[in-house]
Protein backbone atom coordinates (compact mmCIF):
# COMPACT_ATOMS: atom_id res chain seq x y z
CA UNK A 1 0.00 0.00 0.00
CA UNK A 2 1.77 3.53 -0.88
CA UNK A 3 1.90 5.82 1.75
CA UNK A 4 -0.40 9.03 1.15
CA UNK A 5 1.48 12.27 1.06
CA UNK A 6 0.06 15.84 2.08
CA UNK A 7 -0.62 18.40 -0.51
CA UNK A 8 -1.63 22.28 0.32
CA UNK A 9 -4.59 21.81 -2.54
CA UNK A 10 -5.87 19.12 -5.02
CA UNK A 11 -7.99 20.39 -7.75
CA UNK A 12 -10.44 17.10 -8.53
CA UNK A 13 -12.31 15.92 -11.05
CA UNK A 14 -12.01 17.98 -14.21
CA UNK A 15 -13.77 17.35 -16.97
CA UNK A 16 -10.87 18.26 -18.82
CA UNK A 17 -6.94 18.64 -17.60
CA UNK A 18 -5.26 20.32 -19.80
CA UNK A 19 -1.26 20.12 -19.32
CA UNK A 20 0.94 20.99 -22.03
CA UNK A 21 3.53 18.18 -20.94
CA UNK A 22 6.26 17.64 -22.97
CA UNK A 23 9.52 18.67 -23.71
CA UNK A 24 10.25 22.37 -22.51
CA UNK A 25 10.87 23.08 -26.11
CA UNK A 26 8.67 25.27 -28.12
CA UNK A 27 6.25 23.26 -30.11
CA UNK A 28 6.39 23.11 -33.72
CA UNK A 29 3.82 21.59 -36.59
CA UNK A 30 1.82 18.59 -35.35
CA UNK A 31 2.98 19.32 -31.92
CA UNK A 32 1.37 22.56 -31.77
CA UNK A 33 -1.92 20.88 -31.30
CA UNK A 34 -0.47 18.34 -28.45
CA UNK A 35 -1.81 19.59 -25.30
CA UNK A 36 -2.05 16.46 -23.30
CA UNK A 37 -5.03 16.70 -21.99
CA UNK A 38 -6.39 14.24 -19.23
CA UNK A 39 -10.06 13.14 -18.65
CA UNK A 40 -10.94 13.21 -15.16
CA UNK A 41 -8.22 15.28 -14.29
CA UNK A 42 -6.77 15.76 -10.84
CA UNK A 43 -3.52 18.50 -9.41
CA UNK A 44 -1.75 17.97 -6.28
CA UNK A 45 0.33 21.24 -5.61
CA UNK A 46 2.68 21.49 -2.15
CA UNK A 47 4.66 24.99 -1.45
CA UNK A 48 3.36 26.29 -4.33
CA UNK A 49 4.41 24.20 -6.96
CA UNK A 50 2.85 21.06 -8.96
CA UNK A 51 3.84 17.92 -7.35
CA UNK A 52 1.59 15.43 -8.98
CA UNK A 53 -0.86 15.48 -12.27
CA UNK A 54 -3.31 12.60 -13.45
CA UNK A 55 -6.72 11.13 -13.13
CA UNK A 56 -8.78 11.79 -10.30
CA UNK A 57 -8.91 8.35 -8.04
CA UNK A 58 -4.92 8.23 -8.65
CA UNK A 59 -4.11 11.49 -6.86
CA UNK A 60 -6.95 10.89 -4.83
CA UNK A 61 -5.33 7.11 -3.65
CA UNK A 62 -1.90 9.34 -3.47
CA UNK A 63 -2.59 12.49 -1.52
CA UNK A 64 -4.36 13.80 1.22
CA UNK A 65 -5.28 17.93 1.37
CA UNK A 66 -3.98 18.87 4.74
CA UNK A 67 -6.67 21.31 5.05
CA UNK A 68 -10.19 22.21 4.00
CA UNK A 69 -11.86 20.38 1.27
CA UNK A 70 -10.03 19.71 -2.62
CA UNK A 71 -11.28 22.15 -5.34
CA UNK A 72 -13.76 20.21 -7.34
CA UNK A 73 -13.58 21.15 -11.04
CA UNK A 74 -16.62 18.80 -11.74
CA UNK A 75 -17.58 20.42 -15.53
CA UNK A 76 -14.77 22.50 -15.75
CA UNK A 77 -11.39 22.87 -17.63
CA UNK A 78 -8.28 23.15 -16.19
CA UNK A 79 -5.73 24.74 -18.01
CA UNK A 80 -1.89 26.45 -17.55
CA UNK A 81 -2.11 30.37 -16.39
CA UNK A 82 -1.96 32.11 -19.78
CA UNK A 83 1.76 33.79 -20.52
CA UNK A 84 1.39 36.46 -22.45
CA UNK A 85 4.63 37.12 -23.86
CA UNK A 86 4.29 40.49 -25.59
CA UNK A 87 2.75 44.00 -23.84
CA UNK A 88 3.29 47.48 -23.24
CA UNK A 89 2.17 46.93 -19.64
CA UNK A 90 3.09 50.74 -18.71
CA UNK A 91 2.14 53.98 -19.96
CA UNK A 92 -0.14 57.33 -19.44
CA UNK A 93 -3.49 58.31 -21.21
CA UNK A 94 -5.64 56.64 -23.84
CA UNK A 95 -6.02 57.22 -27.40
CA UNK A 96 -9.77 55.77 -28.10
CA UNK A 97 -9.98 59.42 -30.31
CA UNK A 98 -7.40 57.51 -32.62
CA UNK A 99 -10.24 54.77 -33.69
CA UNK A 100 -12.67 56.67 -34.63
CA UNK A 101 -9.43 58.63 -36.79
CA UNK A 102 -8.78 54.75 -38.20
CA UNK A 103 -12.41 54.40 -39.33
CA UNK A 104 -11.86 57.84 -41.31
CA UNK A 105 -9.50 55.88 -42.69
CA UNK A 106 -6.05 57.25 -41.46
CA UNK A 107 -3.24 54.88 -41.59
CA UNK A 108 -1.27 53.91 -37.84
CA UNK A 109 1.53 55.71 -39.78
CA UNK A 110 -0.08 58.69 -40.66
CA UNK A 111 -1.37 59.14 -37.16
CA UNK A 112 2.16 58.66 -35.83
CA UNK A 113 3.54 61.21 -38.12
CA UNK A 114 1.39 63.53 -37.17
CA UNK A 115 2.47 63.70 -34.05
CA UNK A 116 -0.30 61.27 -32.43
CA UNK A 117 -0.03 57.68 -31.81
CA UNK A 118 3.35 56.22 -29.86
CA UNK A 119 4.31 60.34 -29.77
CA UNK A 120 0.95 60.80 -27.80
CA UNK A 121 1.74 58.05 -25.21
CA UNK A 122 5.57 59.39 -25.16
CA UNK A 123 3.95 62.62 -23.89
CA UNK A 124 1.32 61.60 -21.17
CA UNK A 125 4.00 58.80 -19.92
CA UNK A 126 6.80 61.58 -19.60
CA UNK A 127 4.14 63.95 -17.35
CA UNK A 128 2.83 61.28 -15.43
CA UNK A 129 3.63 60.63 -11.41
CA UNK A 130 5.58 57.29 -10.81
CA UNK A 131 2.12 56.52 -9.09
CA UNK A 132 0.16 57.37 -12.01
CA UNK A 133 2.34 54.35 -13.48
CA UNK A 134 2.10 52.29 -11.20
CA UNK A 135 -1.40 52.68 -10.88
CA UNK A 136 -2.11 52.06 -14.48
CA UNK A 137 -0.29 48.78 -14.44
CA UNK A 138 -1.88 47.48 -11.64
CA UNK A 139 -5.64 48.00 -12.81
CA UNK A 140 -3.96 46.23 -15.96
CA UNK A 141 -2.45 43.49 -14.24
CA UNK A 142 -5.39 42.55 -12.18
CA UNK A 143 -7.55 42.68 -15.87
CA UNK A 144 -4.79 40.04 -16.76
CA UNK A 145 -5.63 37.91 -13.82
CA UNK A 146 -8.98 37.93 -13.62
CA UNK A 147 -8.82 36.69 -17.66
CA UNK A 148 -6.63 33.72 -16.49
CA UNK A 149 -2.89 35.44 -16.97
CA UNK A 150 -0.33 34.45 -14.68
CA UNK A 151 2.74 35.69 -15.92
CA UNK A 152 3.47 38.59 -18.54
CA UNK A 153 6.54 40.05 -20.62
CA UNK A 154 6.16 44.26 -20.13
CA UNK A 155 8.03 46.58 -22.02
CA UNK A 156 9.27 50.34 -21.66
CA UNK A 157 9.50 52.58 -24.79
CA UNK A 158 6.73 55.66 -23.72
CA UNK A 159 9.80 57.65 -22.05
CA UNK A 160 12.16 57.39 -24.85
CA UNK A 161 14.63 59.25 -22.25
CA UNK A 162 16.78 57.65 -19.32
CA UNK A 163 14.20 58.98 -16.81
CA UNK A 164 11.39 58.01 -18.21
CA UNK A 165 12.21 54.66 -19.45
CA UNK A 166 13.98 53.86 -15.66
CA UNK A 167 10.31 54.66 -14.16
CA UNK A 168 8.40 52.56 -16.56
CA UNK A 169 10.67 49.65 -15.75
CA UNK A 170 10.96 50.22 -11.95
CA UNK A 171 6.87 50.63 -11.99
CA UNK A 172 6.67 47.04 -13.70
CA UNK A 173 8.40 45.68 -11.05
CA UNK A 174 7.06 47.62 -8.17
CA UNK A 175 3.60 46.04 -9.34
CA UNK A 176 4.40 42.69 -9.77
CA UNK A 177 4.92 42.73 -6.13
CA UNK A 178 1.69 43.85 -5.66
CA UNK A 179 -0.05 41.64 -7.79
CA UNK A 180 0.35 38.37 -7.82
CA UNK A 181 1.07 38.53 -11.49
CA UNK A 182 4.78 37.81 -12.78
CA UNK A 183 6.10 40.35 -14.99
CA UNK A 184 9.41 39.96 -17.39
CA UNK A 185 11.06 43.11 -18.15
CA UNK A 186 11.80 44.25 -21.63
CA UNK A 187 13.45 47.72 -22.57
CA UNK A 188 12.56 49.05 -26.06
CA UNK A 189 13.90 52.50 -25.76
CA UNK A 190 13.71 52.15 -29.60
CA UNK A 191 10.29 52.03 -29.73
CA UNK A 192 10.40 55.52 -31.51
CA UNK A 193 12.64 58.56 -32.43
CA UNK A 194 11.89 61.21 -29.41
CA UNK A 195 11.44 64.77 -30.56
CA UNK A 196 14.46 65.71 -29.09
CA UNK A 197 15.92 63.41 -31.62
CA UNK A 198 13.89 64.01 -34.43
CA UNK A 199 15.73 63.67 -37.70
CA UNK A 200 18.93 61.96 -35.69
CA UNK A 201 18.04 58.78 -35.27
CA UNK A 202 21.62 57.44 -35.45
CA UNK A 203 22.07 59.78 -32.83
CA UNK A 204 19.50 58.56 -30.81
CA UNK A 205 20.91 55.33 -31.03
CA UNK A 206 24.38 55.88 -29.88
CA UNK A 207 22.67 57.38 -26.96
CA UNK A 208 20.70 54.29 -26.21
CA UNK A 209 23.94 52.14 -26.75
CA UNK A 210 26.41 54.43 -24.90
CA UNK A 211 24.04 55.68 -22.16
CA UNK A 212 20.50 53.84 -21.42
CA UNK A 213 21.55 50.25 -22.24
CA UNK A 214 24.54 50.68 -19.84
CA UNK A 215 22.35 52.07 -16.78
CA UNK A 216 19.63 49.36 -17.13
CA UNK A 217 21.72 46.46 -17.13
CA UNK A 218 23.72 47.77 -14.33
CA UNK A 219 20.73 48.43 -12.16
CA UNK A 220 19.16 44.90 -13.80
CA UNK A 221 16.16 46.49 -14.64
CA UNK A 222 15.34 44.27 -17.94
CA UNK A 223 16.13 40.69 -19.36
CA UNK A 224 15.33 41.51 -22.74
CA UNK A 225 16.06 44.40 -25.31
CA UNK A 226 13.58 45.08 -28.26
CA UNK A 227 13.21 47.57 -30.99
CA UNK A 228 10.66 48.65 -33.42
CA UNK A 229 12.19 47.56 -36.41
CA UNK A 230 10.08 49.58 -39.25
CA UNK A 231 10.53 51.94 -42.21
CA UNK A 232 10.25 55.54 -40.67
CA UNK A 233 10.90 54.33 -37.12
CA UNK A 234 14.27 52.50 -36.91
CA UNK A 235 15.78 50.99 -39.70
CA UNK A 236 17.25 47.26 -40.21
CA UNK A 237 21.41 48.83 -40.03
CA UNK A 238 20.19 50.73 -36.38
CA UNK A 239 18.04 47.82 -34.91
CA UNK A 240 20.89 45.31 -35.75
CA UNK A 241 23.70 48.04 -34.04
CA UNK A 242 21.77 47.94 -31.11
CA UNK A 243 20.68 44.80 -30.76
CA UNK A 244 24.26 43.75 -31.04
CA UNK A 245 25.39 45.89 -28.33
CA UNK A 246 22.44 44.97 -26.16
CA UNK A 247 23.08 41.32 -26.78
CA UNK A 248 27.10 41.67 -25.82
CA UNK A 249 25.82 43.20 -22.59
CA UNK A 250 23.85 40.27 -21.85
CA UNK A 251 20.30 40.91 -23.02
CA UNK A 252 18.69 38.63 -24.85
CA UNK A 253 16.46 40.00 -27.76
CA UNK A 254 13.08 40.53 -29.14
CA UNK A 255 12.12 42.55 -32.23
CA UNK A 256 8.94 44.00 -33.50
CA UNK A 257 9.28 42.52 -37.33
CA UNK A 258 8.02 43.65 -40.17
CA UNK A 259 4.66 44.89 -38.82
CA UNK A 260 3.48 47.70 -41.56
CA UNK A 261 6.31 46.95 -43.90
CA UNK A 262 8.50 44.64 -45.13
CA UNK A 263 11.68 45.62 -43.76
CA UNK A 264 13.35 41.95 -43.39
CA UNK A 265 12.88 42.14 -39.53
CA UNK A 266 12.74 37.84 -39.59
CA UNK A 267 16.48 38.13 -41.48
CA UNK A 268 17.67 40.18 -38.61
CA UNK A 269 15.90 38.41 -35.98
CA UNK A 270 17.83 35.04 -37.16
CA UNK A 271 20.97 36.96 -37.49
CA UNK A 272 21.39 38.29 -34.26
CA UNK A 273 19.88 35.14 -32.39
CA UNK A 274 16.29 37.02 -31.02
CA UNK A 275 14.70 34.86 -28.53
CA UNK A 276 11.73 36.15 -30.50
CA UNK A 277 10.37 38.04 -33.31
CA UNK A 278 7.33 40.01 -33.05
CA UNK A 279 3.87 40.69 -35.67
CA UNK A 280 5.78 39.03 -38.28
CA UNK A 281 3.16 40.66 -40.50
CA UNK A 282 4.79 41.50 -43.52
CA UNK A 283 7.52 38.84 -43.05
CA UNK A 284 9.21 36.98 -46.43
CA UNK A 285 8.94 33.19 -46.72
CA UNK A 286 12.73 33.49 -46.50
CA UNK A 287 12.48 34.80 -43.38
CA UNK A 288 10.34 33.23 -41.54
CA UNK A 289 12.78 30.20 -42.87
CA UNK A 290 15.98 31.47 -41.39
CA UNK A 291 13.67 32.14 -37.77
CA UNK A 292 13.14 28.80 -37.99
CA UNK A 293 17.29 27.53 -38.44
CA UNK A 294 17.76 29.96 -35.52
CA UNK A 295 15.37 29.00 -33.30
CA UNK A 296 13.27 32.35 -33.20
CA UNK A 297 10.14 32.00 -32.27
CA UNK A 298 7.35 33.84 -33.84
CA UNK A 299 4.92 35.76 -31.54
CA UNK A 300 2.09 36.77 -33.34
CA UNK A 301 -0.31 39.23 -32.66
CA UNK A 302 -3.62 39.08 -33.92
CA UNK A 303 -5.19 41.97 -31.42
CA UNK A 304 -2.82 44.33 -33.37
CA UNK A 305 -4.27 43.66 -36.72
CA UNK A 306 -7.80 43.42 -35.40
CA UNK A 307 -7.39 47.72 -34.06
CA UNK A 308 -5.58 48.17 -36.93
CA UNK A 309 -8.53 46.83 -38.92
CA UNK A 310 -6.24 45.16 -41.19
CA UNK A 311 -7.96 43.24 -43.70
CA UNK A 312 -5.51 40.22 -43.53
CA UNK A 313 -3.69 38.62 -40.92
CA UNK A 314 -0.30 36.98 -40.63
CA UNK A 315 -0.11 33.52 -42.48
CA UNK A 316 -0.35 31.34 -39.60
CA UNK A 317 -1.56 28.13 -41.26
CA UNK A 318 2.02 28.51 -43.49
CA UNK A 319 4.19 29.58 -40.72
CA UNK A 320 2.79 26.01 -38.70
CA UNK A 321 3.64 24.22 -41.63
CA UNK A 322 6.84 24.87 -42.00
CA UNK A 323 7.39 24.24 -38.68
CA UNK A 324 7.99 27.50 -37.63
CA UNK A 325 6.98 27.50 -33.90
CA UNK A 326 4.36 30.02 -32.68
CA UNK A 327 3.38 32.37 -29.44
CA UNK A 328 0.31 34.58 -28.68
CA UNK A 329 0.34 37.65 -27.20
CA UNK A 330 -2.10 40.66 -27.03
CA UNK A 331 0.20 43.38 -27.36
CA UNK A 332 -1.97 45.37 -24.91
CA UNK A 333 -0.74 49.38 -26.03
CA UNK A 334 -2.94 51.97 -26.17
CA UNK A 335 -3.28 51.44 -29.91
CA UNK A 336 -4.65 47.64 -29.16
CA UNK A 337 -5.98 48.18 -25.47
CA UNK A 338 -6.62 44.47 -24.36
CA UNK A 339 -5.81 42.29 -21.39
CA UNK A 340 -7.65 39.05 -22.56
CA UNK A 341 -5.88 36.11 -24.02
CA UNK A 342 -8.72 34.22 -24.39
CA UNK A 343 -9.95 36.96 -26.73
CA UNK A 344 -6.52 36.78 -29.00
CA UNK A 345 -6.71 33.42 -28.76
CA UNK A 346 -10.37 33.35 -30.65
CA UNK A 347 -9.01 36.14 -33.08
CA UNK A 348 -6.18 33.56 -33.85
CA UNK A 349 -8.61 30.97 -34.60
CA UNK A 350 -10.95 32.69 -36.16
CA UNK A 351 -8.81 35.24 -38.27
CA UNK A 352 -5.33 32.93 -38.82
CA UNK A 353 -7.42 29.63 -38.58
CA UNK A 354 -4.93 28.19 -36.20
CA UNK A 355 -6.94 25.24 -34.26
CA UNK A 356 -8.04 25.61 -30.22
CA UNK A 357 -5.55 23.51 -29.79
CA UNK A 358 -3.05 24.85 -31.39
CA UNK A 359 -3.50 28.40 -29.75
CA UNK A 360 -3.61 27.04 -26.48
CA UNK A 361 0.18 25.91 -26.64
CA UNK A 362 0.60 29.33 -28.49
CA UNK A 363 -0.70 31.30 -25.46
CA UNK A 364 0.85 28.65 -22.03
CA UNK A 365 3.91 26.51 -23.05
CA UNK A 366 5.36 28.58 -26.19
CA UNK A 367 4.87 31.55 -24.95
CA UNK A 368 6.63 30.51 -21.85
CA UNK A 369 9.18 30.01 -24.41
CA UNK A 370 9.22 32.92 -26.13
CA UNK A 371 10.26 34.66 -22.65
CA UNK A 372 12.62 32.48 -21.03
CA UNK A 373 10.31 30.77 -18.62
CA UNK A 374 9.57 27.05 -20.11
CA UNK A 375 11.42 25.46 -17.03
CA UNK A 376 8.97 26.90 -14.75
CA UNK A 377 5.93 27.75 -16.24
CA UNK A 378 3.46 26.99 -19.57
CA UNK A 379 2.77 23.41 -18.85
CA UNK A 380 1.23 21.74 -15.62
CA UNK A 381 3.63 19.04 -15.03
CA UNK A 382 5.77 17.73 -11.52
CA UNK A 383 8.34 20.38 -10.02
CA UNK A 384 6.46 23.39 -12.19
CA UNK A 385 4.79 26.30 -10.41
CA UNK A 386 1.54 26.07 -9.54
CA UNK A 387 -0.23 28.88 -11.80
CA UNK A 388 -3.68 27.41 -13.16
CA UNK A 389 -6.63 28.72 -14.79
CA UNK A 390 -10.14 27.41 -13.74
CA UNK A 391 -12.58 27.32 -16.76
CA UNK A 392 -16.18 27.70 -16.52
CA UNK A 393 -16.11 25.20 -19.80
CA UNK A 394 -15.85 21.15 -20.07
CA UNK A 395 -13.10 21.51 -22.52
CA UNK A 396 -10.86 23.99 -24.07
CA UNK A 397 -12.77 24.13 -27.27
CA UNK A 398 -14.67 26.75 -25.49
CA UNK A 399 -11.94 28.74 -25.19
CA UNK A 400 -13.00 30.35 -28.78
CA UNK A 401 -15.88 29.52 -28.99
CA UNK A 402 -17.40 30.73 -26.27
CA UNK A 403 -15.85 34.34 -26.77
CA UNK A 404 -16.74 38.12 -25.88
CA UNK A 405 -17.50 36.45 -22.38
CA UNK A 406 -14.95 35.33 -19.81
CA UNK A 407 -14.90 32.31 -18.89
CA UNK A 408 -12.08 32.31 -16.49
CA UNK A 409 -13.64 31.33 -12.29
CA UNK A 410 -10.52 30.41 -10.61
CA UNK A 411 -6.96 31.54 -10.98
CA UNK A 412 -4.06 30.05 -8.88
CA UNK A 413 -0.47 32.23 -8.60
CA UNK A 414 1.74 29.84 -6.78
CA UNK A 415 -0.29 27.61 -5.49
CA UNK A 416 -2.75 30.60 -3.86
CA UNK A 417 -6.58 30.88 -5.10
CA UNK A 418 -5.98 34.51 -6.00
CA UNK A 419 -9.34 34.71 -7.98
CA UNK A 420 -12.35 32.68 -6.99
CA UNK A 421 -15.76 32.95 -8.69
CA UNK A 422 -14.00 35.54 -11.74
CA UNK A 423 -13.38 37.79 -8.70
CA UNK A 424 -10.18 38.71 -7.02
CA UNK A 425 -9.62 37.19 -3.97
CA UNK A 426 -9.17 40.09 -1.23
CA UNK A 427 -5.43 40.02 0.00
CA UNK A 428 -4.84 39.06 3.76
O1 LIG B 1 3.49 46.53 -31.00
N1 LIG B 1 4.47 49.03 -33.07
C1 LIG B 1 4.99 49.41 -32.08
N2 LIG B 1 4.55 49.23 -30.85
C2 LIG B 1 3.22 48.80 -30.53
C3 LIG B 1 2.24 49.90 -30.66
C4 LIG B 1 2.48 50.94 -29.67
C5 LIG B 1 1.52 52.10 -29.75
O2 LIG B 1 0.85 52.30 -30.77
O3 LIG B 1 1.47 52.82 -28.73
C6 LIG B 1 2.89 47.54 -31.29
O4 LIG B 1 2.00 47.54 -32.14
FE1 LIG C 1 4.24 45.79 -29.43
Amino acid sequence: MPSVRTADLLIVNASELVTMAGRRKPRAREDLANVHAIAEGALAIRDGRIVACGRTPDILARFAQKKGKPLDAAGKTVIPGFVDPHTHLVFAGTRESELVMKLEGKSYMEILASGGGIQRTVRATRAASDRELLRGALGRLERMLLHGTTTVEGKSGYGLDLDTEMRMLIAMEMAAMRQPVDVVRTFLGAHAVPPEYQGRPDDYVDFLIRTALPEVVRLKLAEFCDVFCEEGVFTVAQSRRLLSAAKRMGLGLKLHADEIVRTRGAELAAEVGAVSADHLYRSSKEGLERMKEAGVIGVLLPGTSFSLMQRDYPDARMMVSMGLPLALATDLNPNCLTESMPFIIALACYKMKLTPSEALTAATINAACAIGRQDEIGSLEPGKKADIAVLDAPNHLHIPYHFGVNLVETVIKDGQVVVRNGARVAKV
